[in-house]
């Protein structure tokens, strides 16, 4: 089942502007996926990228990330496997302890509904914007794979009236909800966090969950060397940081606490020095400054 708003303004595919980020992040899934250990295990992220017509080179296995002379893929994929992993852990003890709607925010190539091990009853909403899921429908149901819960696709632009559609899709806000957020909030102004953290308000019944990566540090990521050079050095017209607001007055932690959420925040750093595979100093230092925001309301 499918769900709409604003289709017209999040009219991105998977191989331009936001949506190419999705790909990438799908890539740093499959190279972590082969490493061992692995910090995520994501079966479907190697198809994505096999099937996209991307406008520049990505990996799907560690020896193609490790041999990338352009871009730090090693890094990055580790970034995203902490991340991915984190993520993980927090949608399984969210359904463990009852919860039985999850709703991914800005979902990209996450294939969760399709890789974890769901109790029965669970829904997950995937919101994002209509070509970048519409891809990702193709890419599995050409691999065969089957949802292991229920699952809505939403299609929707996360800057504006979102919430209709995910009530539409069937969300009961009586109930509650776990979200996540994953490489989101650069991409809203402040004004457009503020309104999606209030939209995530309005439909949480007590019990709700958020997990959100937050980043503090946005300014020294537009300073990353290899984010410029690696589009120089593969002849690609493509600026991921254009794509920033660039805008940090919200912090989710202290936002959610005034209204009522009880809140932890860790960095992420420690996220991935405790699953024994630390981040490597050569991030960009927002990355490495990044923190993982969960909060509960009771
Ligand atoms: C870096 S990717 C992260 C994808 C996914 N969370 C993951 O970790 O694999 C960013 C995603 O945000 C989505 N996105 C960015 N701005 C959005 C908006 N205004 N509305 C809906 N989706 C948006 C993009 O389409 C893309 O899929």
């Amino acid at each position: 089942m499918t769900d709409s708003a604003d289709r017209d303004t999040a009219d991105w595919d998977i191989a331009s502007g936001v949506g190419l980020t999705a790909l990438a992040t799908a890539a740093c899934r499959a190279v972590e996926t082969l490493r061992e250990p692995p910090l995520v295990r994501d079966p479907y992220a190697g198809a994505f990228v096999q099937a996209a017509r991307a406008p520049t080179p990505m990996p799907v296995t560690p020896q193609e990330a490790d041999g990338d002379q352009t871009f730090p893929w090693p890094e990055f994929a580790r970034y995203v496997g902490v991340r991915s992993r984190l993520f993980d852990e927090l949608s399984l003890t969210a359904v463990a302890d009852g919860l039985r709607q999850v709703v991914i925010l800005a979902a990209g190539l996450d294939t969760r509904a399709f890789r974890l091990d769901w109790p029965p009853g669970v829904t997950a909403y995937e919101v994002d914007a209509p070509r970048v899921l519409a891809f990702k429908d193709q890419v599995l149901a050409g691999a065969g794979a089957r949802p292991r819960c229920a699952r809505r696709a939403v299609l929707a632009d996360l800057r504006g009236r979102w919430t209709p559609a995910l009530l539409t899709a069937g969300l009961d806000p009586a109930s509650p909800v776990a979200w996540l957020a994953e490489g989101l909030l650069p991409y809203l102004s402040d004004e457009e966090k503020d309104r999606l953290l209030a939209g995530m308000r309005e439909l949480s019944a007590p019990g709700s969950r958020i997990a959100i990566e937050h980043f503090a540090g946005m300014d020294s990521m537009r300073d990353y060397a290899a984010f410029t050079e690696a589009p120089r050095l593969n002849n690609v017209d493509f600026d991921v940081t254009a794509l920033w607001a660039h805008e940090e007055a919200t912090d989710p932690g202290p936002w959610l606490a005034r209204i009522g959420w009880s809140v932890d925040a860790r960095p992420i750093a420690d996220v991935a020095a405790g699953y024994g595979r630390p981040l490597p100093a050569t991030l960009p230092e927002g990355m490495l400054s990044a923190v993982m925001i969960t909060a509960r309301l009771t």
